[in-house]
């Protein structure tokens, strides 16, 4: 039995928001050194940072970058990294057992988002410190100028302010792995008081809450209420943090990873609207995913870890076929939830669990996970649609019955441009796919997208960088305001229609 739903323009679930196209560079491993940043490097510009990688990060369509951490935030000293490169000290970076050399740090990084068209995304250090370095960088990074931080950002030859817009109050707080970790109390009241000193200075500021760094953490929930008790009325945004993997080879599972993903973000919501309730506030809150990946932490923990090495191998997971299409599953859970989630960062950017890799002094490539991020920033704008399937389900282990088909359809409103975004989770059955096409006016099909392969562990590598790439789909038809496809086993599709 085919899977089925109706597409109707006058059913929308909520604009996109750019903003959920974002990624995330954090001083972790070759991240930064040696994957962004290399001078030396063949293809490096005047100021370090390699060319090739910057064309893969604007390819990718990424429209933010959070930064620096991530558990690096939260022991940073911010002034170790401006101002001449000779004077920056090299410290221990106690998160990743790493040194630190600073060579790369605010300057470079808003000459990073200046090349990429990316916004920055600044999180603040409140592990080890608190409201007043948090001011102290607000000021140096956003005041234009006539007192001593702000000067000092012009003599290290910014003249014009950073204009940050967008800032994370820390980082994964509720963790007993972070520096400086606090109760939900603790660190509620730290997040409004640093808030308040923040917007004090500039009140138009978007301020992300730290809530908990997963939704199997203890304090789960209960963490965000209390957090949000004490800042709801500074921020805009609560954060999430989630990452998937196979485990034990239950593939039928983590093809299904993205349910629990939408009931994350379900019970953020209906969290964040409860303490809006009890407040009598009337403002919503909104949601930041500000980690969302695919992650073989398991591996990772199993590693021993580096003895303070510069820029070590860490994290460096190679993602196959069946990854990219979870990933892809994960960007419809965003989608599906855009009128609250209006924020995300893909966990990471370059090198570190991340779609673009490089070799130091060799190529830069794609991982599998690089097309379906890439496909659905590039046609994923607008508003999107209600999809309320029909489809077929199986069982699995962790989640039940779950649908075969999951799904979500964007609407370009200036075009009226259709993108239906579908992942077929069955391992071996092809699913047809039927969708009514009565309430958009788009019925031309312009692309059908897919990618899959025999091998759904094939992956890209630095032998084979290019060993697996989207294909073009066969038998896609429209008739009579009918759209039939066949969705391939263990398939990222994607549908353009105008
Ligand atoms: O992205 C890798 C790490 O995962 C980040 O540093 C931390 O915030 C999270 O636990």
């Amino acid at each position: 039995t085919p899977a089925r739903f109706t597409l109707d323009q006058a059913f929308t679930v909520g604009a996109v928001d750019p903003r959920l196209y974002g990624s995330f560079v954090e001083h972790l491993g070759r991240c930064v050194y040696d994957g962004l940043y290399e001078p030396g490097h063949p293809a490096a510009d005047a100021e370090g940072l390699r060319q090739d990688v910057l064309a893969l990060v604007r390819e990718l369509g990424v429209t933010t970058v959070r930064y620096p951490g991530g558990n690096f935030v939260s022991g940073y000293r911010w002034e170790d990294g401006v101002g001449p490169r000779e004077q920056r000290p090299v410290r221990l970076e106690p998160a990743w057992r790493s040194t630190e050399t600073n060579a790369f740090g605010l300057a470079e990084f808003m000459d990073f988002c200046g090349k990429t068209g990316a916004e920055p995304m600044m999180a603040v250090n409140l592990g080890t410190r608190g409201v007043e370095e948090a001011r102290q960088l607000l000021e140096y990074c956003n005041h234009p100028g006539g007192t001593e931080l702000s000067d000092r950002r012009i003599a290290h030859g910014a003249k014009e302010p950073y204009g940050i817009r967008m800032w994370c109050l820390g980082n994964e707080m509720d963790g007993p792995w972070q520096i400086g970790h606090k109760t939900a109390a603790e660190y509620g009241r730290l997040a409004a008081e640093t808030a308040r000193a923040m917007k004090m200075i500039d009140p138009d500021l978007e301020l992300v809450a730290c809530g908990s760094s997963g939704s199997g953490m203890p304090t789960f929930a209960s963490w965000e209420a209390t957090v949000l008790e004490e800042a709801y009325e500074q921020v805009s945004h609560v954060s999430l943090h989630a990452y998937y993997e196979e485990v034990d080879g239950d593939r039928d599972s983590f093809l299904a990873s993205a349910v629990d993903m939408e009931h994350f973000i379900e019970s953020v919501v209906a969290t964040c609207d409860h303490v809006r309730a009890r407040l009598k506030a009337e403002k919503r809150i909104n949601l930041s995913f500000d980690e969302w990946n695919v992650w073989y932490q398991r591996r990772f923990q199993a590693q021993t870890p580096p003895d303070w090495d510069v820029a070590p191998r860490l994290l460096e997971d190679s993602y196959s076929v069946t990854d990219a299409v979870v990933v892809g599953s994960l960007l419809i859970a965003l989608l599906r939830h855009a009128d609250r989630v209006t924020a995300a960062s893909l966990a990471q950017l370059v090198n570190v669990i991340a779609p673009i890799m490089t070799e130091p002094g060799g190529p830069a490539w794609r991982q599998t996970t690089f097309f379906p991020f890439a496909q659905a920033s590039a046609h994923g704008r607008g508003r999107v649609l209600r999809v309320e399937a029909d489809s077929p389900t199986h069982t699995t282990a962790k989640f039940g019955q779950v649908e075969l088909l999951h799904s979500t359809a964007v609407v370009d409103e200036e075009t009226g441009a259709v993108t239906v975004f579908a992942v077929n989770r069955s391992q071996d059955q092809a699913l047809p796919l039927e969708i009514d096409l009565r309430g958009v006016g788009a019925r031309t099909l312009a692309e059908h997208s897919v990618l899959a392969d025999a091998d759904p562990d094939a992956r890209n590598t630095l032998d084979e960088p290019e060993r697996v790439a989207p294909h073009a789909a066969t038998g896609t038809t429209v008739t009579d305001g009918v759209l039939r496809a066949e969705l391939e086993p263990l398939s990222w599709n994607v549908i353009r229609l105008t």
